[in-house]
This record gives C-alpha cells, structure tokens and sequence, in this order.
C-alpha cells in the first residue's frame, strides 16, 4: 500500500533540549554523574496541598470533561489573582483554560492570524513559536534581539517589520532563554503601535528586579497566555490559560473544544487550590530561585564568563561562549561528554542564539556550584 509522505511537516523542528536530554540519560545510565541544566523545568515538587485537592477531586468523581473555557471555579481563581497581582479587572467569560499553555499558543496564533498572514515574533524566542506559527499557516517574522542591547526588544525595530500582512506580535516577559523583563514603556509602546499582542506571561510571577506587568496592563488589544507550570511547579499537570478580548472569546471557545474538549476537572480543582490558597509556599520557592540566580551570576563572572546583561526573571541564564568558533549544539554535547553538565545549544531558540548556551538554574545550589566548576576547567 502506498504511504502518504509526511514531508511538508519537515521544517518543523524537534527541540534540542530533548536531544542533549536523550544523550545525557545514555551517559547516565553508563554509570556517568550529570548535573541537569538543560530543562526549563522547577526541580522543586507540586506542593502537597495542591496535589492533594487533585487527590480529593479524583475521589469526588470529578473526572469528567467540563465546559471548554475551564469549571467557573477555576477561571474565578484566575480573575482573582490578575486583580490581586496586575490590578486587572477581568470576567470569567474572558478566561479559557487548558492542558497547559503550549496549545495555547497554537490557538492564540491561529485565532488571529490567519494563513499566508504575518507574526512577529523575536529571535530569539521559545522554540516553538516559530513552529507553531508555521504549523498554523501563519508566516512568522522574526526581528533580532541581541545582547547588545541588554537582550531587550527595540520597539523600532518591530516597527520596521510591521507590514500590511502583520496580524499579531507574540512577546514572552520575563523571557526564556534570556531571563529577560521588558520594561513598562517596551510594554506600554508596544501596545500603542495598536496591533494585537499575544502575551506569554507564564514567568511572570519570576520577577527578581523591580515591578512585573501584565499586557492588559496597557491594553485590552491582546491575548495573555498563563499557566502553573512554572511558579507553582505544576509541569506535569498540564494546565494553563489564556485571557483575551471578549470579541474573540466565542471563535476561541469553538476551536477548543474541538482540540481539546476540557482540561481535565481535578486537575483544574489542583490548580485552583494552587492559586488561592499557595501564594505563600510558591513564594519561597520563588526567593529560592533568585537566590540560585544571584549565586550563579557571581560565579559565572568569578570564573571570567560574565553574561554581560540582566537576567532578571524566569530561571535561565543565556551565556555567550568563549570560543565562537564553535557551534552551540556541538559545544553542548562536547561539554556533556566530557564534565557530565546537560545545557542546551543556544540554535535551539532561532539563528540569534548561535554562540550561546542556555543555563537552566531550576536546580540546588550544590549542583550548580559543581557544574560551574566544572564548566571552569572546561573553558580554562
Ligand atoms: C515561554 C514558555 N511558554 C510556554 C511554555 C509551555 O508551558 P506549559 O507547560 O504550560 O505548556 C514554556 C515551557 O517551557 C515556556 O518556556
């Protein structure tokens, strides 16, 4: 029987993290001793607390789909934390949540660029913004974001990419892989160029240095994507949400349930638990993370590896290497090879990050103390 090809998903890249993953769980299974900075992932567990109000919700029978933007109770936590945190008013209604903020992404773009249209996203960015954007039709330019410029996006520059095809610009603040925060007047001339912002947001409670903001901060001309991946060290529940512009709720509404149907009920219950009731906990998680933060950066500029900007949110560290001749996947693996610390290639996140290495800091400060010494010896 013939087989259909599958090869106009060929451009669609697999994320390189996963690969130095791969290469790092072969080393060590061979006995080898790896320190993990490669994933974006907390290495703190759920909190009991929120695991347990899962627990009771599997108990309660509360198993079934429910209605596609998420249970009321759940969207009521979410409009309850963007006032308590952004003083942002918001309804229910404007709320759709879902397993975790990846799909999100997808909607948000297909919502409202339409195929053969414009995004502008950065590069570099999350890896999988330019391979959603392709998958949903949509042409994603990219406009260059460089350490010189402390790895801040220059509005003019957007500007300059603006064509009559653009139909969103898709912005992450605190940024990964740089840990970058766009400051408020980025944020507030981004939103007066009066095209609509797709906001991801899911760092945004990874804030060290000075104020966070929402983009409904500045205008309602935008959908903001959330989740409880990262501040509450929830990855592996799958759950996030999206807050747009009641003009667009009904259409969204209408592709989630044919994606996804539901996030599940109980795990809507964790998550809810976790936003009302785990500020506190998450809190001193967060303090930790910056603690890890401040250590890593004095050593990195102890040992002469300086970053030579400011990450001052999410847990990443974005480090441009010594030697440039090298390629960063190449580099990554070699460094794997040979001291045992997983990071991933700075080509993972576009063209822009050759050069680089992301560092995760979403681990002890034990850890991270040995891999960077070993890392020392390594470019010494
Ligand atoms: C910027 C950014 N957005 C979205 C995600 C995906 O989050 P989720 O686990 O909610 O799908 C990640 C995960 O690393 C991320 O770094």
């Amino acid at each position: 029987m013939k087989r259909n090809t599958v090869s106009h998903l060929e451009h669609i890249s697999s994320f390189l993290a996963m690969d130095v993953f791969a290469k790092a769980q072969k080393l060590e299974k061979a006995g080898r001793d790896i320190i993990h900075l490669e994933f974006g992932e907390p290495d703190f567990p759920t909190q009991f607390m929120f695991s347990d109000a899962g627990i009771q919700a599997i108990r309660e029978s509360q198993t079934r789909y429910t209605h596609t933007q998420g249970t009321e109770s759940f969207r009521h936590a979410v409009v309850d934390k963007y006032l308590r945190k952004f003083s942002v008013k918001l309804a229910p209604s404007q709320i759709l949540t879902s397993c975790g903020c990846s799909p999100l992404i997808f909607l948000a773009i297909s919502l409202l660029v339409p195929p053969q249209h414009e995004i502008i996203i950065t590069d570099i960015c999350y890896p999988c913004y330019d391979n959603l954007a392709m998958l949903a039709g949509a042409n994603p330019v990219r406009v260059k974001i460089c350490i010189e410029d402390g790895f801040q996006l220059n509005i003019n520059k957007v500007k300059k990419a603006i064509t009559s095809k653009t139909r969103a610009v898709l912005i992450n603040s605190p940024m990964n892989p740089t840990g970058t925060v766009m400051p408020y007047n980025s944020m507030k001339e981004l939103a007066a160029l009066g095209i609509p912002i797709i906001s991801d947001e899911i760092y945004s409670d990874l804030v060290y240095e000075g104020e966070a903001y929402s983009m409904l901060n500045f205008t309602d001309n935008c959908i903001v994507l959330n989740g409880l991946s990262k501040y509450y060290a929830m990855t592996g529940w799958r759950l996030g949400y999206m807050i747009m512009n009641p003009a667009w709720v009904s259409v969204a509404a209408k592709i989630h349930q044919n994606l996804m149907i539901s996030a599940a009920h109980f795990v809507q219950k964790a998550g809810e638990t976790a936003i009302l009731k785990g500020e506190a906990e998450c809190k001193k998680m967060a303090v930790e993370f910056n603690k890890r933060r401040k250590f890593i950066l004095n050593r990195l500029k102890e040992c002469g590896l300086d970053p030579g900007y400011n990450p001052a949110g999410a847990f990443y560290v974005f480090l441009k290497y010594p030697d440039q001749s090298k390629k960063s996947l190449n580099l990554s693996m070699d460094i794997l090879e040979k001291t045992g610390v997983a990071m991933t290639p700075g080509i993972d996140f576009g063209p822009g990050g050759e050069g680089f290495i992301r560092i995760s800091y979403a681990n002890s400060l034990k850890n991270i103390d040995e891999a960077i010494k070993r890392l020392k010896k390594y470019f010494s």
